[in-house]
């Protein structure tokens, strides 16, 4: 069978898909109740900046302990042993000291309170930079506000349960999930959806000012180069989460938040999806490790109310064994721009395969109302793997 062959037989098959499960269709015969969808709302906790950098993470992850140690032991079981543990144990706990602040102390901080050893927290921190797939849009409505989703989908290729259906990994993230409330002076700076134990930020708000998610982007192009040039010691790259950390923590303003995630050096490729206050500001940025390679903004002349990002470069096919992108656009396209609220984002983010068995969180956000909500997801069966 040639490529060709498989592209047009997995596109058939998506395309029944598609017409079988977009819940947006669904809705409009059936009218789910709403709640019965997802398994539970989020928590919240407060982190509180005005305290020093080691303890800024204690109340969480005291209330967390179980769930982080349960799922250390896990991540431990899938990195081979040998020169690995090596790292983990030595090397990885040496470069602690060289993160930039505040996250070598948040981590230390981490470390302490679970009791897990410093080198599984920093490889935990790492993880979540090199195994996410997700998918994220930014909407615009009618009355021109802006509306961010996303599906975070982590765990693939880490072990499956074949009795549950499902990613060992993914399964025990769940518990960690946790909605974050960033506080300095006892006011909210910026809010997140974040795995417990991670300091870095893959999903935020700066309410009132913009959103920001970051997915991951695999490259030929640079690739982990960066990674392992920081392990061996050449460091003038950023880690991807920890600019998105400092930029939803610091960036004041939508214009300065894009510069800053188009010019910063990171360690590695990635997609960061950034919506703002106003009319036309929702972009993606298409990152290599050294600048911004192209940049899709909302551009409602051109009837581009949305823009979409999976895992794969927008001007490029996705991967045929893996397009979330098409069933995504197409419930997205049916919604319409007059009907787009979170409710309907939902919708089409619990669309298979944008979501699957490694969706572990549904994020949304509106960004005029400071609102960020979450929640844990589970994908019935029968459901893709990814
Ligand atoms: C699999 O399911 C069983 C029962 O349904 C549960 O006890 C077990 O914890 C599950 N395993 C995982 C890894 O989720
Ligand atoms: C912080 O703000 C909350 C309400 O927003 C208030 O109840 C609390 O007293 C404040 N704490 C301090 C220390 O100002
Ligand atoms: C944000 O800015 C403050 C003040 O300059 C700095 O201390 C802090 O480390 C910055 N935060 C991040 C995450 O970079
Ligand atoms: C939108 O963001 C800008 C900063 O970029 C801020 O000055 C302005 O007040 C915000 N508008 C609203 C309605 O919050
Ligand atoms: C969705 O609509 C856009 C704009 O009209 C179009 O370019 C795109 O091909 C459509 N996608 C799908 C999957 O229907
Ligand atoms: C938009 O929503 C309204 C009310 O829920 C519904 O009647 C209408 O058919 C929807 N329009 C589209 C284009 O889906």
């Amino acid at each position: 069978m040639t490529f060709s062959h498989l592209r047009s037989w997995s596109q058939t098959i998506w395309g029944i898909f598609d017409v079988v499960i977009c819940i947006v269709m669904l809705e409009q015969f059936y009218s789910f109740p709403f709640l019965i969808r997802f398994r539970g709302a989020v928590g919240w906790y407060t982190v509180d900046l005005d305290l020093p950098p080691g303890k800024r993470w204690t109340a969480l992850i005291t209330d967390k302990k179980t769930d982080v140690r349960t799922l250390s032991n896990l991540a431990n079981a899938f990195v081979p042993s040998g020169r690995l543990i090596e790292l983990v144990d030595i090397t990885l706990p040496l470069m602690v000291d060289t993160l930039p602040n505040p996250f070598g102390d948040e981590i230390k901080g981490i470390a302490a309170v679970s009791g897990i050893p410093l080198g599984e927290v920093v490889l935990f921190n790492i993880f979540y930079e090199v195994f996410t797939v997700c998918t994220s849009v930014v909407a615009e409505d009618n009355k021109g506000n802006l509306i961010h989703g996303r599906n975070l989908d982590f765990g693939l290729f880490m072990g499956w349960d074949v009795k549950n259906k499902s990613w060992i990994i993914s399964e025990k993230l769940k518990p960690l999930v946790v909605n974050l409330d960033f506080k300095r002076n006892n006011q909210t700076v910026f809010k997140s959806t974040n795995f417990a134990g991670y300091v870095g930020m893959l999903t935020g708000i700066k309410p009132h000012i913009f959103t920001l998610t970051m997915n991951e982007r695999f490259s030929l192009d640079g690739g982990y180069i960066g990674i392992l040039e920081w392990i061996l010691g050449k460091r003038d790259g950023m880690w991807m989460s920890f600019l998105t950390r400092s930029v939803l923590e610091n960036a004041t303003s939508y214009e300065e938040a894009k510069s800053r995630l188009a010019q910063t050096k990171l360690l590695a490729p990635a997609y960061f999806i950034l919506g703002g206050n106003q009319t036309g500001q929702g972009c993606i940025i298409t990152r290599s490790r050294l600048l911004s390679i192209d940049l899709l903004e909302i551009d409602l002349k051109l009837g581009r109310w949305y823009v979409l990002e999976t895992n794969y470069d927008h001007w490029k096919e996705p991967l045929f064994l893996d397009d979330r992108r098409t069933p995504a656009m197409r419930c997205m396209n049916q919604t319409t721009q007059a009907n787009v609220s979170l409710k309907t984002m939902y919708d089409v983010l619990s669309t298979k395969p944008v979501l699957n068995k490694l969706t572990t969180y549904t994020t949304l956000m509106q960004v005029s109302e400071g609102k960020l909500e979450s929640y844990i997801r589970d994908c019935p069966n029968p459901c893709m793997p990814w």
